[in-house]
This record gives C-alpha cells, sequence and structure tokens, in this order.
C-alpha cells in the first residue's frame, strides 16, 4: 500500500499507479464511512490552515470541509489582501509561520512554482491547491475518482480536453495522472491556447497516443469523456488575445444529439459559457458528482499526509 504520510502533494507527476490505487480505495472507505453520518473523529485536534491567495470556491471549501468531516478543525486566509502578503511577507515566511499553528497548509497562490517554495519553509505536510498556470494536483485526483465511478475503469479510454490547455492547470496535472493509465487523448483548443509543447512531449516519451485539434466534434465522435475547460480571462496579459478565443467550445443540447451517442462530460468548474445549462440533466453531465466527489478525495489526501488513514 503506498503511503503518503508527511509528504506534500506539489504535482501530479509524483504519482505511482499504486499510490493512484490507494487514493481510490482510501475516498471509496471514506465515502461509504460517511453514509448517515454528519462527521468522523479520526482528525480530532488536528488543524488545517488553507492559504489562498487566488479566489476559489470549491478547493477551498471542499478542503474546509473534509477537515470538518473527519472531526479536525481549521484556519483559513481567504485572500492574500486580508494578510501580511500585503505587507510584503514571502510564501516562505508565510508558510514557516502557519506550520507553528497547524498540522496541514493547503495553498492556492498565481505564481507557478508557489506551493513548492511553501514546501521547502513548511516542517508540515503542504498541498498544492492551484499555483498560477502551473498544477492542481488535488482536482486532478478527484477527476480520476469521478471518471473511475462514472466509466467502472480508468482502461482503454479515450479522453478529449477542451478549452484553454495551455494555462489550464487542471489539465496540466491530470494528464500526468491518465497517462499512467496510457489513455489516448484528444488535446481541443485554438491555435492560442494550445498545450505546452514541454508537456506534449513528455506525454510522447512516455508512449501516449495524442491528437492535437481544433475539431470538437471530430475529437468527441472517438472519445468516451470530454474534459471541458474555461478560457480563463484571468490569466490573459493581452485580453484581445482572450476576445479571440472566449466563446470558441460550448456544448449544449444540439451538440449532445450530433454526438448520437453518451459521453462522460466533466468541467473542473467554474464554467462560463462552455457547457449551457441545458446539458445539466444529461445523464453523461458528471460535473457536479465531480464536485462532491471533491470532499471524499480530500478526506483521503488529509488523512493519509497525516498518517491516519
Ligand atoms: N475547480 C476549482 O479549482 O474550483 P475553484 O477555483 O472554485 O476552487
Amino acid at each position: 500500500m503506498s503511503d503518503l504520510k508527511g509528504k506534500d502533494i506539489l504535482h501530479g507527476n509524483q504519482f505511482s499507479k499504486k499510490d493512484i490505487d490507494a487514493i481510490i480505495k482510501t475516498t471509496a472507505n471514506f465515502e461509504k464511512a460517511l453514509k448517515g453520518k454528519d462527521s468522523l473523529t479520526l482528525l480530532k485536534g488536528k488543524i488545517l490552515a488553507t492559504l489562498f491567495f487566488e479566489p476559489s470556491t470549491r478547493t477551498r471549501l471542499s478542503f474546509e470541509t473534509a477537515m470538518h468531516r473527519l472531526g479536525g478543525g481549521v484556519v483559513s486566509m481567504a485572500s492574500g489582501e486580508s494578510s501580511s502578503a500585503a505587507k510584503g511577507e514571502t510564501v516562505a515566511d508565510t508558510a514557516r509561520t502557519v506550520s507553528q499553528y497547524a498540522d496541514v497548509i493547503v495553498i492556492r497562490h498565481p505564481r507557478i512554482g508557489s506551493a513548492k517554495e511553501a514546501a521547502d519553509s513548511a516542517p508540515i505536510p503542504v498541498i498544492n491547491a492551484g499555483d498560477g498556470a502551473g498544477q492542481h494536483p488535488t482536482q486532478a485526483l478527484l477527476d480520476i475518482y469521478t471518471i473511475y465511478k462514472e466509466r467502472g475503469s480508468l482502461k482503454n479510454l479515450t479522453v478529449s480536453m477542451v478549452g484553454d490547455l495551455k494555462y489550464g492547470r487542471t489539465v496540466h496535472a491530470l494528464v500526468e495522472l491518465l497517462s499512467l493509465f496510457q489513455a489516448r487523448l484528444y488535446f481541443v483548443s485554438p491555435g492560442l491556447l494550445r498545450m505546452p509543447e514541454e508537456i506534449t512531449s513528455h506525454l510522447k516519451e512516455k508512449g501516449i497516443e495524442i491528437v492535437e485539434t481544433e475539431d470538437i466534434g471530430e475529437a468527441a465522435k472517438a472519445s468516451d469523456l470530454i474534459y471541458m475547460t474555461r478560457i480563463q480571462k484571468e490569466r490573459f496579459t493581452d485580453l484581445s488575445e482572450y476576445e479571440k478565443t472566449k466563446g470558441r467550445y460550448i456544448i449544449d443540447g444540439e451538440f449532445l444529439r450530433r454526438l448520437k451517442k453518451e459521453i462522460t462530460i466533466l468541467h473542473p468548474l467554474p464554467r462560463v459559457d462552455e457547457i449551457s445549462t441545458e446539458v445539466d440533466g444529461y445523464p453523461g453531465a458528471a460535473y457536479f458528482r465531480q464536485v462532491r466527489n471533491g470532499v471524499f478525495v480530500r478526506m483521503a489526501l488529509l488523512a493519509m499526509v497525516l498518517g491516519k488513514r
């Protein structure tokens, strides 16, 4: 069995297949253990600190919910402006300070590499909840758990990733996990937002089959699953590039009818306009189940890094 005790969670590439198996099993156990109960007592006396220098609804609140459901406590910083970062304190000093109060840190920050900086400075486990356009490994783990539940297996999948593949930290992390299971990948994006070359070449070295295209219809026809993402206005330095790419890919009822098959649709959320609300009732639309799975996966991760699973 894999052992995450005392470890940081920083990047999708740190996990082996054995780790994924262990995380899925532990998550499923927590999901089952919580049925009919409000909370457990496994992490009673432990404290989680959430340090968020960028906006979040799901990641911060699901980590905090997970800690409460495990019987632990939470201290929270919901924005950089409300902390001493506004006075110029570094991420390293903030993390070292907070490690005097808490047993585990979850951090989101707009700069790539910031979670690693926090982890290098703090003597307690640090979990990356998104470092700019870099990585979002816990989102990838909840995506994998959702795929496993929705499809019944992680093997032999063809997955289309659609939208902002250049700045999308969720897809950057998820491809690392899908590559462990030899998934075939379609990367669907406008030319300006293609998957970074260092990621595609790394995947090709691992023998992963990749098709890069701007045609969502072609990719969807060949896929078991579409992983939709938002074009992230906040990541563009040139807003004219955002204007050129926004609204490019939209899944609506007409798109699904033309597809003539059932396909699983995931989205890390938030969405803007890329999935029409009329799709929400479609049986394969799994993005709100995906949100719920986030709590169970994060319960598993908190328990595992604290050596309490
Ligand atoms: N999926 C995700 O990271 O959502 P939030 O930005 O709301 O945390």
